[in-house]
């Protein structure tokens, strides 16, 4: 039978790609799987501290081993804003996040960014951590229809000029923060949780 795990996310497209690359060797669960539909507190001021506390509450209220992770925006020029409230920004949807990014920037010639990702991985006491960072610049306008969140109006340095909307999933994945974290934290678990 294959080890259970958790992955504290209710995004179907996340458990997907996860499920992908552990699937041999686990069974990758999320938080409707195991019958939770509590809304998770996310109260830290850092990735990390947001993403260990996701995992702590899956591990404390129903036993599981898990995982969790948290992602975001941090604009040089804002002093890393809006970082951990990149979702919440603007206190509305991505377009209006987008809007309130650009405004905040009118004028400012300093363009870099980067997207970070840090998944937590609780097993035992003691969490490990995994951090998956894309460097870019933010571009002035909205360019592509792909993606979510900030990916129009960020451009990677790696992709010669597009945008993360621009760019197919396959192309994203394979220099996105999450896409690295995510490589770094399937490499552990494969080969020190299963001897692989
Ligand atoms: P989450 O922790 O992965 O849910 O990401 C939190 C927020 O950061 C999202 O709601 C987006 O606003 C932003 N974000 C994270 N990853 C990406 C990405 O790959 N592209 C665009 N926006 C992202």
């Amino acid at each position: 039978m294959k080890r259970k795990i958790v992955f504290a996310t209710n995004n179907a497209h996340k458990l997907e790609e996860v499920a992908a690359i552990l699937g041999e060797e686990f069974e990758v669960l999320g938080l409707r799987a195991i019958g939770c539909t509590a809304d998770i507190p996310e109260t830290s001021d850092t990735f990390a501290g947001n993403a260990l506390q996701k995992a702590q509450y899956v591990k404390e209220h129903y036993g599981y081993d898990c995982f969790a992770d948290d992602s975001g925006l941090e604009v040089d020029a804002l002093d890393g804003a809006p970082g951990v409230y990149s979702a919440r920004y603007s206190g509305g949807g991505s377009e209006e996040n987008m809007s309130k990014l650009l405004y905040n920037l009118t004028g400012k010639s300093e363009r870099g960014a980067q997207f970070r990702t840090v998944i937590a991985l609780l097993i035992g006491e003691e969490p490990r951590y995994f951090e998956g960072i894309v460097r870019g610049t933010i571009i002035g306008e909205r360019r592509g229809e792909g993606g979510f969140g900030y990916d129009p109006v960020f451009a990677p340095k790696e992709a010669g000029g597009l945008s993360f909307a621009q760019m197919t999933a396959e192309a994203k994945n394979a220099i996105s923060h999450r896409g690295r974290a995510t490589k770094k934290f399937a490499e552990y678990l494969l080969k020190e949780e299963t001897g692989k």
